[in-house]
Formats: structure tokens, sequence, C-alpha cells
């Protein structure tokens, strides 16, 4: 008895949630209120069979509970009701089935003055391309996929010349215009989704997929990947802007033209370092797993990230500098910070780029390198001293044991340790000079710290390394006459 009110209850509740609930009234941002209909055709046959179903169970546990002296019939089989059965059940699904052929007929069946707007998606971002003047998109191929040419166009063909790109996640409409989107992807399974404009498509590596609709009404919708793709597939989200006419072609106009996007790339220039590697940022997708304000998500935050000396999985320690950054966007597995897995994939960028990269994540680097003016790709022989030997000792190794904050490590912290007297591990001690770490660097067991392991391998760098890394030592001198530019040899 209390199982078959509790079900009726069900039903009841089921019914009124569904007339009472407030979100139905979710405006349709374009024509595809036969797209409702549809989803509202499936929810009824299946509420019907939903409400039958429960009523069946309800009066069922009733009229056939058990009774004293009661026994259950058998009835093998009953014909009638099995034809009866198999009738509405095919019926019903029929009835949820063909309106969605006549809704899909119609999302793929582009009227002729709809204008063509391309869709690329790749691992984790989207981009977007519009026909220039010509009206025609040009061709594109993979082979011709290139860091200058990331949506792959014919560069020969003079169709695409004018196509206009635009290389981040938020794209404009302009209002009350038919659209025909067209869909690829660079890598995987991807699946372009705009909620509100009821337009859902897969996008299949190899091949163009579509879909058309009209937009009816301006606003901000979110767009977002629909299939999962991978690690950052949650941050494969984006913008469509429905705007008038007017506004959406000012926009357009500010977008580069793929001819445009060839010459930059062509010919870089070093005042845009910085905006060019925020569009490369933007183009492969970087920031889905590195933050820019210091938050660590599936890869270390850029923000404080270079000068800074982080654990390697392999428990030595590196200085994040230009060689590292460089190393770690062209074979990210070699030398993996500690605590991050090893996911990322492995870029191929020319010279230009990766410049531009590394001065994007120097200048959200560490204050520590505020003396040096130079916030471009600066780099090799141009560095002073202390920088070369900064480097160097990052490559070498050193700052696996040699902190330079004053932290104590295996081996004593280099921050502080020019000019001070040290106590040796025989009784004697020695004041820090050139010439001491010069020893200590050629010859480590020969005068030990007190209170440090003799675990130090001898190094034989070169005469010009080995300045390099007492300059930079120096420069972590307390005292402010040692810490300016070391003086090159004795
Ligand atoms: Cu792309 Cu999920």
């Amino acid at each position: 008895m209390a199982i078959a009110i509790v079900l009726i209850l069900i039903v009841i509740a089921s019914v009124l949630f569904h007339i009472l609930a407030p979100w139905q009234a979710t405006p349709a941002a374009s024509n595809w209120g036969s797209i409702d209909t549809t989803l509202f055709i499936t929810l009824i046959i299946s509420g019907i069979f939903f409400i039958a179903i429960t009523v069946f169970m309800a009066v069922a546990v009733m009229r056939y509970r058990h009774k004293e002296g009661s026994r259950a019939a058998y009835q093998p089989e009953n014909k009638k009701l099995e034809v009866w059965l198999i009738i509405v059940t095919s019926v019903g699904i029929a009835g949820m089935l063909a309106p969605g052929l006549v809704v899909y007929n119609d999302f793929i069946r582009v009227p002729k003055n709809a204008y063509e707007l391309e869709v690329v998606a790749q691992q984790w971002q989207w981009a977007f391309r519009f026909p220039g003047q010509d009206g025609k998109l040009g061709r594109s191929d993979i082979k011709f996929i290139a860091p200058a040419n990331p949506l792959g166009l014919d560069p020969k063909d003079p169709v695409g010349q004018d196509d206009v790109l635009v290389l981040n996640n938020e794209v404009r409409l302009p209002l009350n215009r038919p659209v025909k989107v067209l869909l690829r992807s660079k890598d995987v399974l991807h699946d372009f989704y705009v909620p509100q404009i009821r337009s859902k498509m897969d996008m299949v590596p190899g091949m163009v997929s579509y879909f058309w609709f009209t937009p009816t009404k301006t606003g901000k919708y979110e767009t977002l990947c629909a299939e999962y793709c991978g690690v950052g597939h949650y941050n494969m989200r984006g913008h469509m802007i429905v705007e008038e006419q007017g506004a959406f072609d000012q926009w357009l106009n500010s977008q580069p033209t793929f001819a445009q996007t060839l010459t930059t790339a062509a010919k870089p220039s070093r005042d845009s370092m910085l905006e060019k590697g925020r569009l490369l940022v933007e183009k492969y997708g970087c920031g889905a797993c590195h933050s820019q304000d210091g938050n660590n998500s599936l890869g270390p935050g850029w923000k404080g990230l270079y000068g800074r000396t982080e654990q390697l999985a392999d428990g030595t320690s590196v200085l994040v500098d230009e060689a590292y950054l460089k190393e770690s966007i062209l074979d990210p597995k070699a030398r993996l910070v500690q605590g991050y897995p090893p996911i990322m994939v492995a870029y191929t960028l020319n010279d230009d780029e990766l410049g531009a990269l590394v001065a994007l994540i120097k200048s959200l680097g560490a204050a520590r390198q505020d003396n040096e003016p130079s916030a471009s790709d600066a780099s090799g022989p141009g560095d002073d001293l202390a920088t070369q030997g900064q480097r160097l000792a990052g490559s070498l190794g050193c700052l696996a044991c040699h902190s330079v904050d004053g932290s104590k490590g295996v081996g004593p912290s280099w921050q502080g340790v020019y000019g001070k007297t040290e106590t040796l591990a025989d009784g004697t001690s020695i004041k820090v000079d050139e010439g001491y770490i010069k020893d200590s660097i050629l010859n480590p067991s020969a005068k030990i710290v007190k209170g440090y392991a003799p675990v130090m391998p001898a190094f034989a760098p070169s005469d010009q390394e080995l300045n390099a890394l007492i300059a930079f030592i120096k420069s972590k001198a307390n005292t402010d006459a040692d810490a300016s530019k070391a003086e090159p040899g004795k």
C-alpha cells in the first residue's frame, strides 16, 4: 500500500515539476524552435510511458499483493498482450525518431544566401575564419599547417588571401543573417556546441561537417566543446557575440587577413615580441594548462616562474632560464617539474616563436630579473657574465644542491656566501673568495665546509665558464659593493 502511494506521488510530483519549473522559458536565440519542438515531443512520449508504467506498477502492487492462502498462477504466454505491447512501443519510438529526421534535414539544408564561417578546433582551443571580400573561403589542407599558418590554408590559393582569421576563442556574428558553419578539427574529435542557439555538431579530423542557423537575438553566448578531447577539454570554451551588422563589420575589418598574418610572421618586429608571445599562447592553447596569474593547474603557472629554481621529478632542480624554457617547449618530458603529470605534447616552434614565448614568460617572471632592462629575448654573448653564470649553474645542475635564496641544501647556499668566512670540516676557517670558489668547483672535496657531506662531483668547466659561475655567485653576495657587475677574470 505504502509503495503504491509513493509511486503515484512520484508521478504527480514529476508532472507538477515539469509544469511549474521556471527553467523551460529559455528564449531560443535563433530559428531553431523546431529542435525544441522535437525535444518536447520526445519528452511527452517518454512522459506518457513513464506515467503508464509507474501507474501499472502501483496497480499491480495493490492488486496482486500477498494474501493469506492465495497462490500465484503460472501464465507463460499472452499473444494478444505481446502484440499490443509491440505496436504501442513501436509507435512511441517512431514518434520520437521521425521528427528528428525532419529537423536534421533542415539543420543541414543551407539556404542559398547564407555566408560561411569556418570553425577550427584543436586541443584545446578554437579558431575561426570568415571569407574575405570575395565571399569565398580559400582551400585548406593539413599539409600547410605551420607555425605561421595555424589553420593550414593554401598560401598559393588566391581565394584564401583575403580570408579573415580569428585566432582566439571569441567569434562574432551579424544579427539575422543565415550562417553556414563549417567545422574542422586539427587533431582529435571535438564538438562545437552553442546551447542557446540549439546547435551542436561533432568535428571529425579529416572531414568537414557543417550546419546552419540564423541568430535572431543579439547577445553573448557561450560556446563550448561537447566531446571529451583530453585533459584540457573542460577549458575549451569561448564566446559567440551576436551583434548588429554595422558593429560586426567594424569588428571584422579589425581582424587580420590570411595574407597579413603571413607577412607579420615573415618579419617579426622586436617591439611586438610580447604581443607575438600572447598570440602564440592563444594559438597553441598554452593557457589551457599554464595560467598567467600564478595559479598552478595542469602545468606550472607562468607568473614568477622565470628565474625561479624548480624541483624536477627526478629529484634534481633547475633554474628556469631561457634554455630550460626552450627545452621544455620543444621536449616537454625531458626535465619535468615535480608534481606535474607528463602530459604536455612537444611543440615545434621556430627560433622567433620560441623567443617570443620565452620573452612573454620572462615578462611575467620573478622580480629578481628586474635590474636587467632588456625584457626582450636577449640571450647568448650579449648577456653579462653573471647572467651567463646563472644559466650555466642551471644547466650544470649546481642549483640542485646550492640554493640562491639562502635556504640550506645539500651544499651551502650561494645567497650571501661570497665574502663570508666559513668554518671547514677540519676546524680551520677560510674566507670565501674567487680562489676558494674556483678550488671548490675544480676539486670539491679538498676544503669542505663544516656540516656538509663530501658529495659534490668535480667539474671541469672552461675558464670562461668558471668566471661566469663565480660572477653569478658574487652577484648573490650580501655586500652591495660586490653585487654590481662582476669584472671578468681576476
Ligand atoms: Cu575539444 Cu573537448
